[in-house]
């Protein structure tokens, strides 16, 4: 463990480097069909106790080269979807979150997520709520949260198991 401990240094260090030297060596792949490069996953919402305010969370992942951010987000539930991140138990209002390339953003309990501000129903448990989420550079992708016990937690993103049908 010693060696990638050093390793993970170096790359460190590196992209330190490629930081300071500037941002000229971005290369122009990947700029023309960037719409697919997104998929959502687990989206779902715990059952609002009210009409007040309700918590949306998904995995978006990235699978192109190219960084992006999600940047805004619409609900016909509701007419301010924002999106928070928590920071020391604190959550609040922030303008984008990265989807790093090749990577994901995680939108879970306890840390970054969408949340309805004022509803214009409560779903019950069993419904789908429709949000379509806005990017800095890919197209907007729709979703639709499955609306779930409010104790529900997403399970492992990658046992799909195959009993769906
Ligand atoms: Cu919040």
């Amino acid at each position: 463990m010693n060696a990638r401990t050093t390793r993970s240094l170096a790359a460190l260090s590196l992209t330190a480097a490629l930081a300071i030297s500037g941002c000229s060596s971005d290369s122009g792949e990947g700029s023309g069909a960037a719409g697919a490069a997104l998929s959502v996953s687990g989206a779902f919402m715990p059952e609002p106790v009210n009409d007040k305010m309700a918590g949306a969370f998904m995995v978006i992942k990235n699978g192109s080269r190219t960084a992006d951010k999600l940047t805004g987000v619409t609900s016909p539930l509701s007419d301010d979807l924002q999106i928070h991140e928590t920071k020391d138990q604190k959550m609040r209002q922030v303008p984008s979150l990265d989807v790093p390339a090749n990577g994901e953003l995680k939108l879970a309990r306890g840390g970054d997520h969408l949340m309805f501000m004022g509803l214009k129903n409560t779903p019950k448990v069993g419904d789908k709520v429709t949000v379509e989420l806005r990017f800095e550079k890919s197209g907007p992708v729709k979703v639709e949260l499955d609306v779930k016990e409010r104790t529900y937690t997403a399970q492992a993103p990658t046992s799909t198991g195959g009993n769906a049908h």
